[in-house]
This record gives C-alpha cells, sequence and structure tokens, in this order.
C-alpha cells in the first residue's frame, strides 16, 4: 500500500488551528422532540437512505448519538412482502426503540394495511415516505409525486393514522417543500396531515423536481413551522454543527435530520452534538476507534446480508469510511476485488491498522485534487 503522505493537510491545519483556538463557538442545546409517547433522547436525526440505512447502519448511528432513525421504506405492496429485499427491511431485531418504519405506497386502503402489518411485527412508529424522487416510486405515484394530489396524500394520511391510533402508534410523514418550484404546497399538505392527527412532520428542502440538485431552501421548511404545533424536523445538506445552527435559526425547527452526510460517518450525531454543547470542535476520532466501528459494522452487515450478498454490498460504505483518507484510492480497488468476508475484515483492519501508524486521529478529507496535488509534492 502506498505511503501516506499529507502534506496538504497538515497546511491546510496550520492555517485553521489559531482560527479555532482563538474563537470559540456559542453552546447550544436542543432537546429531543417527544412523538407520541416517545421522548427521544436529543434532536439529531439519521435520515431513511434505501439501500444505506439498514438495520446494521441505523443501529450503528444510534450507537453513536442519534436521536433517532427511520427504516428505509417498505412498499405497502402486499405481494412484495415475501421479497428478500422487503422481508429485511422488515425485520427489526435487536434494534433500539423506537423502531419507526417508513412505508411507501399510493392507495390509502394499502397504505392503511401496511401500517397494521408494521405495527404487528413491531413498528411503534409509522413513517409516510412523501420524499422519495425516485422514477421508480414516482410512476407508480408513490413518494414525492403525493404532493401533486393533494386530495390523494390527505386520504393517505388519515387512513394509515386511522389504522395506526389504535394500537397507539404515532404516524410522522416526510415530504418535500412541494412538486416544483411554482408548486410549494408543504405548508397545506403539512396543515392538514397534522389536522388528521400526524405527530410530526419531516421537510427536506427541495422540490420533487430538483431531486438532489441545487441547494435545499430553508424558508419553507421555515413556514412549515410557523403553521403547525406538532414538531418539525429540517432536512437538506446539513453536514456540521455549523449548518445545525443556521438550519435551526433560519426555520425554528424542533429536530434536524441528516443523511448523506453520515454515510461512512455515523458518529457525526455525536461530533456534531458535542460542538453544540461545548461551542468546541470535537477531536476527529481515533483511527483505531474507527477501524473497530467499522468491523462492528460490517460483522452485522454479513450477518444480515449473507456473506455473499454482505461482502458486496458492503463496498459502498467501506468507501464512504475511506473516502478522502489517505491511500484511499487504491485500497478501494483492492477491496473491490475481495469476495470472501473474512478477508474484506482483515483489509479494512489491516488499511486502519496501518493508517493508525501514520495518524493516531482519523485524518482530515482530502478532495481528489488535494490528494492528487499533495502527490505531486
Ligand atoms: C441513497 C438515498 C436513499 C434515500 N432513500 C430514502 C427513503 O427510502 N425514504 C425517504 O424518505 N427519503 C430517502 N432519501 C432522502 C433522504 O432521507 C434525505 O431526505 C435527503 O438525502 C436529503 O438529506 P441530506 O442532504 O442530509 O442527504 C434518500 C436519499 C438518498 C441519498
Amino acid at each position: 500500500m502506498a505511503v501516506f503522505t499529507d502534506t496538504v493537510s497538515a497546511r491546510v491545519l496550520a492555517i485553521l488551528l489559531p482560527y479555532f483556538s482563538a474563537y470559540k463557538l456559542p453552546t447550544f442545546t436542543i432537546s429531543g422532540p417527544r412523538i407520541g409517547a416517545f421522548q427521544l433522547p436529543n434532536a439529531l436525526f439519521v435520515a431513511p437512505m434505501a439501500g444505506v440505512t439498514d438495520r446494521p447502519f441505523r443501529s450503528l448511528c444510534k450507537r453513536l448519538g442519534a436521536g433517532y432513525a427511520v427504516s428505509e421504506m417498505v412498499t405497502s405492496r402486499p405481494d412484495l412482502r415475501d421479497s428478500l429485499k422487503t422481508s429485511r427491511r422488515l425485520d427489526h431485531t435487536g434494534e433500539v426503540s423506537p423502531i419507526a418504519v417508513q412505508i411507501a405506497g399510493t392507495e390509502p386502503g394499502m397504505m392503511a394495511e401496511a401500517a397494521a402489518y408494521n405495527i404487528e411485527r413491531g413498528a411503534q412508529i409509522i413513517d409516510i415516505n412523501m420524499g422519495c424522487p425516485a422514477k421508480k416510486v414516482c410512476n407508480a405515484w408513490a413518494g414525492s409525486a403525493l404532493m401533486q394530489d393533494e386530495d390523494l396524500a390527505q386520504r393517505i394520511v388519515a387512513a394509515v393514522v386511522e389504522a395506526s391510533s389504535p394500537h397507539g402508534v404515532p404516524v410522522t410523514l416526510k415530504m418535500r417543500t412541494g412538486w416544483c418550484q411554482a408548486e410549494r404546497n408543504a405548508v397545506r399538505i403539512a396543515r392538514s396531515a397534522e389536522a388528521a392527527g400526524v405527530a410530526m412532520v419531516t421537510v427536506h428542502g427541495r422540490t420533487r423536481e430538483q431531486g438532489y440538485a441545487g441547494q435545499a431552501e430553508y424558508d419553507t421548511i421555515a413556514a412549515v413551522k410557523a403553521a403547525l404545533r406538532i414538531p418539525v424536523c429540517a432536512n437538506g445538506d446539513i453536514d456540521s454543527a455549523d449548518k445545525v445552527r443556521q438550519v435551526l435559526a433560519a426555520t425554528g425547527a424542533d429536530a434536524i435530520m441528516i443523511g448523506r452526510a453520515a454515510q461512512g460517518r455515523p458518529w457525526i450525531f455525536s461530533e456534531i452534538a458535542h460542538e453544540l454543547a461545548t461551542g468546541e470542535i470535537a477531536p476527529s476520532p481515533a483511527t483505531l476507534q474507527v477501524r473497530n466501528w467499522l468491523v462492528d459494522h460490517l460483522h452485522e452487515h454479513h450477518d444480515l446480508y449473507g456473506e455473499r450478498a454482505g461482502v458486496r454490498s458492503a463496498r459502498k460504505h467501506i468507501g464512504w469510511y475511506v473516502h478522502g483518507l489517505p491511500g484511499a484510492d487504491a485500497f478501494r480497488a483492492r477491496m473491490n476485488r475481495i469476495d470472501a468476508g473474512a478477508d474484506q475484515l482483515g483489509a479494512v483492519s489491516g488499511y486502519f491498522d496501518l493508517l493508525a501508524q501514520t495518524h493516531e486521529r482519523l485524518p482530515a478529507r482530502l478532495t481528489r485534487e488535494a490528494r492528487e496535488a499533495a502527490a505531486a509534492l
């Protein structure tokens, strides 16, 4: 493996350190909101991400400071319940309470039935997906497509609440700001969801039309918060304590949800909590600690998916953990050719053990350009 060089990160640190030590950030704490009977331990949530926030990853995020996690969406279609993908998503064995399951669908009766089905299998909170932009989901008029039809959206919310409340299970709603720029109807949909008995609304500050492009906007989330009495969670492009401060100040939201910035960095929740509580930037985690978290993650991942499929689907997680770290490109290329679970675990341990020899703490992640510039010096 290549010798680690980090001249550029050392230079960047040298420039930034005096700035950080001279400037103590203001402290800021927000307690977790209540969803039905569940008082959440804090207000930093991990966002549901299909193919990412499976049970192993959600559990690790919770262990490392996330106050709440929602499952990847599960379809409301009964004919798909026995598919391997859906049945894995329905397995909540050992997950820390509250177990929140997100359902996606387009037909009120089927969504009500899906809520009841998931409650029977351990769901303690049901979340309705009105935010997913994926074509596969939107073409079936589910996910964010529902925002185009407020009447249908309202009937789905009412049916799911009606199916869940006899079990004492609260219902939450996750949506976008609207279907398109000209039709940002999040406030109307949120108001009618609250009237139907929804316990919390999460808003991703983009329209369906935007996909993940451009920047999230927080004015619509602020308008939703101002219009509701139930807790509102803000989501979109949050990746640091600074961003949390900005978003909370801009929206008055009760909680924030982090998606992509948690990929390969499940400790982001405790890092942000530390910075908000103390005003000081958290030291980066010990390199060997990160190795141990990733090894735990991989063990659970292989257990859930089985060795053959698990080794393959774990590669993207490993790629995110090492992204921007010294020697990561070469390591990833080598790791992608490994097919056995024990070999994958060994390679990951070996990478972080070697990194720990030169970096007791995880070094700053560098962009590709910065890595290439460092290598050329
Ligand atoms: C790979 C991926 C899968 C996602 N899957 C879901 C999903 O199943 N349900 C959902 O409500 N949102 C889903 N989302 C949207 C995220 O929950 C979140 O709203 C979005 O990523 C914006 O937050 P971020 O900027 O912190 O990533 C997904 C996002 C990504 C990147």
